[in-house]
């Protein structure tokens, strides 16, 4: 059996993959333990999985960030290592635009809540970091500080759909309403754009004739609760790898 790792988890709602995940570290499949459950909103049902667990949660409190930028900006708790040009020049979430007002805003309140979020989850160290429908985009000033060794990314996501089809926030959505005959869910590492970092794990369903919207999400949460403690579990026996191939970063199972 491998080490024992230590994994934080970031959620934005009900947290069924984060019970996925609890119920894999109880039972073995994975060999790890969750050391933190973390919020972006006050609301996060998901929460109360982890507390009858006596696993530490938070609540790093995006929309009252947002708010309270928004209307003083010049009160701002900007972290002391915080250089706008400089994360504005590395991330790739917005092209060509990277100027604006609103990107400006994007990035600075951001970075305002990754700077809690870091001085929080400080407090359990962890080697991996799951986002389990943590709905938030993450800047470089995030991932950076989490990820020191070339080639061993330490963020994972799973995302509703076959990446690189359907990016964004409702990937069960749009691949139903694109008419695809087939759905699926995929596991990646997180990189500086959205939901384009290498992938790791993917697992697919049928979309049959009559099926809603409701039974595609249905049928692709049984494929998560399947593939993120997979994905998990290799992290934890060492078998991940990022490389270089033909231009791209992709993941490597040793
Ligand atoms: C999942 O479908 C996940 O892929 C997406 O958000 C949903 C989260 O569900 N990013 P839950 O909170 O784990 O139940």
């Amino acid at each position: 059996m491998a080490d024992k790792i230590k994994i934080g988890v970031l959620i934005s709602g009900g947290g069924s993959n984060l019970q996925a995940i609890i119920d894999a570290c109880e039972a073995g499949s994975i060999d790890g333990n969750i050391v933190f459950a973390g919020a972006d909103n006050k609301e996060a049902k998901g929460l109360e999985r982890a507390k009858k667990k006596n696993i530490p949660t938070f609540v790093v409190d995006y929309p009252a960030i947002i708010k309270s930028y928004k209307s003083d900006p010049g009160n701002a708790d900007l972290p002391a290592d915080f250089d706008f040009n400089e994360i504005a020049a590395r991330q790739s979430l917005f092209h060509g635009a990277a100027g604006s007002e609103k990107v400006k805003i994007f990035i600075t309140t951001r970075v305002i809540a990754e700077a809690k979020l870091i001085e929080t989850m400080n407090q359990w160290p962890f080697d991996l970091l799951v986002l389990a429908g943590f709905m938030r985009n993450l800047t470089p000033y995030f991932i950076d500080r989490l990820n020191h060794v070339s080639g061993k990314p330490r963020i994972m996501n799973i995302h509703p759909a076959l990446l690189p089809s359907f990016p964004g926030v409702d990937g069960y959505g749009d691949t139903f309403r694109y008419g695809c005959k087939v759905g699926g869910c995929t596991v990646h590492f997180i990189d500086y754009g959205e939901d384009s970092g290498p992938i790791i794990g993917q697992r697919a369903f049928p979309i049959e004739r009559n099926d809603t919207l409701d039974m595609v999400k249905e049928k692709g949460l049984i494929e998560e609760w399947i593939l993120y403690p997979e994905c998990i579990q290799m992290f934890a026996e060492g078998r991940l790898e990022v490389i270089s191939a033909e231009g791209r970063n992709i993941v490597k199972i040793n």
